[in-house]
């Protein structure tokens, strides 16, 4: 989505005006304003947060505030348009950057799954039995695919629950868009990732399987996956457990099934907070997740040793794009009375959209 460029005032204050002008600002607006925070978020974001969590827990939370008729959401595209299909009507949605989407996301797209649906369709027949599963990470529309055609959302946090509550509804599985993910999960659920699961490649005719493949297959995984996550690795792993004896690794499960198999503990953000707050004092932590998460970790329990697996830093780009200054901007013009950057979800993609992520939260609750 195209974000126009911040007015010129906005774009030479000083980190501390910002700031101040958040707090008179919130303050102005009142409880009817509720501002949302993904764990991904820069300190200078987070700490404007009513609320901050996961993508589960925000989507779950979505409706937390009756009292809210808006909502700021410092996160991503997806989680924007989510909360948008959870609120009532007349609940407005913002994101502060409109630019801030999400590279795994924008890996699938509607008519490709439309296109993958009929070709599944073809090699499989009527009798096709096939459930499709997409991570919250993905558009609106993907999610009303979904909806419509029996399936669910699920999240990194209940991702196993999802996913087996589909193999009770069909045989086979598409999920999409993090082939990562998928495969975790299907390893979880105890089934071979060698000898059950395909890759679906979009640019490939039947993604490019044979049709043999696809009918022995119980998962088809998009071939999708997210860029922070991709660089973390099993030398870094090496490396960790060399240099500090009795460190523990824990990675997201957007990581490849390498890295989460040779990791001590996997899991959503919000698990891998809890994970390391409920840690004895002066254990040690290499954390295979965005670098804003981990060195807030680090800062927040300076009695653990705590650092991010990869030693470059490895933030990811689009959430980033939520600087102070965006959140100010929408936040003035908001006490103006003019809603910037409301995020608006169809009625007609809404409709199934919601059917799949009330499905999610009804089968995981
Ligand atoms: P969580 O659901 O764990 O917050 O993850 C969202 C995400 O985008 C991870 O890359
Ligand atoms: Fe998307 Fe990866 Fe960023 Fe999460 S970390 S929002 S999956 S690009």
């Amino acid at each position: 989505m195209y974000q126009v460029p911040l007015p010129p005032e906005y774009t030479d204050l000083s980190a501390e005006e910002i700031r101040s002008r958040i707090h008179a600002a919130k303050a102005k607006l009142g409880s009817g304003t509720v501002i949302l925070g993904h764990h991904y978020q820069r300190d200078e974001i987070i700490e404007h947060a009513d609320h901050r969590g996961d993508s589960y827990k925000l989507a779950k939370d979505a409706n937390l505030h009756p009292e809210a008729h808006t909502i700021v959401f410092c996160g991503v595209h997806f989680m924007a348009e989510s909360a948008d299909i959870l609120t009532p009507d007349h609940v407005k949605v913002i994101l502060p950057n409109l630019a801030a989407g999400c590279s795994m996301a924008d890996m699938a797209n509607i008519f490709q799954v439309r296109k993958c649906w009929q070709e599944l369709q073809r090699v499989l027949g009527d009798a096709m039995s096939v459930v499709p599963v997409t991570y919250i990470n993905s558009a609106a529309n993907l999610k009303g695919f979904v909806g419509e055609n029996g399936g669910t959302v699920c999240t990194s946090t209940n991702a196993p629950t999802a996913v087996a509550w589909a193999l009770t509804q069909g045989e086979k599985v598409l999920f999409f868009p993090d082939q990562h993910l998928g495969r975790n999960t299907g390893a979880k659920l105890g089934y071979d990732p060698e000898t059950e699961m395909v890759v679906w490649d979009p640019f490939k005719p039947l993604g490019g399987n044979s049709e043999e493949a696809i009918r022995s297959a119980k998962f088809i995984l998009w071939k999708g996956h997210c860029s922070v996550h991709k660089r973390f690795t099993l030398e870094q792993i090496a490396k960790a457990r060399e240099e500090h004896p009795g460190i523990n690794i824990l990675v997201h499960p957007e990581c490849e099934l390498e890295v989460v198999n040779a990791a001590d503990f996997n899991g959503s953000t919000e698990y891998i907070i809890k994970t390391v707050e409920a840690a004895e004092p002066g254990s040690k932590w290499a954390v295979g997740t965005e670098i804003n998460l981990v060195n807030r970790l680090a800062k927040e329990m300076p009695d653990r040793l705590i650092f991010c697996l990869d030693p470059q830093i490895c933030p990811c780009s689009t959430m980033y794009r939520v600087h102070p200054s965006f959140l100010l901007w929408t936040l003035e013009n908001l006490v103006n009375g003019v809603v910037v950057n409301q995020i608006v979800v169809p009625d007609k993609v809404k409709h199934y959209a919601k059917i799949a992520l009330d499905r999610m939260l009804t089968v995981c609750a």
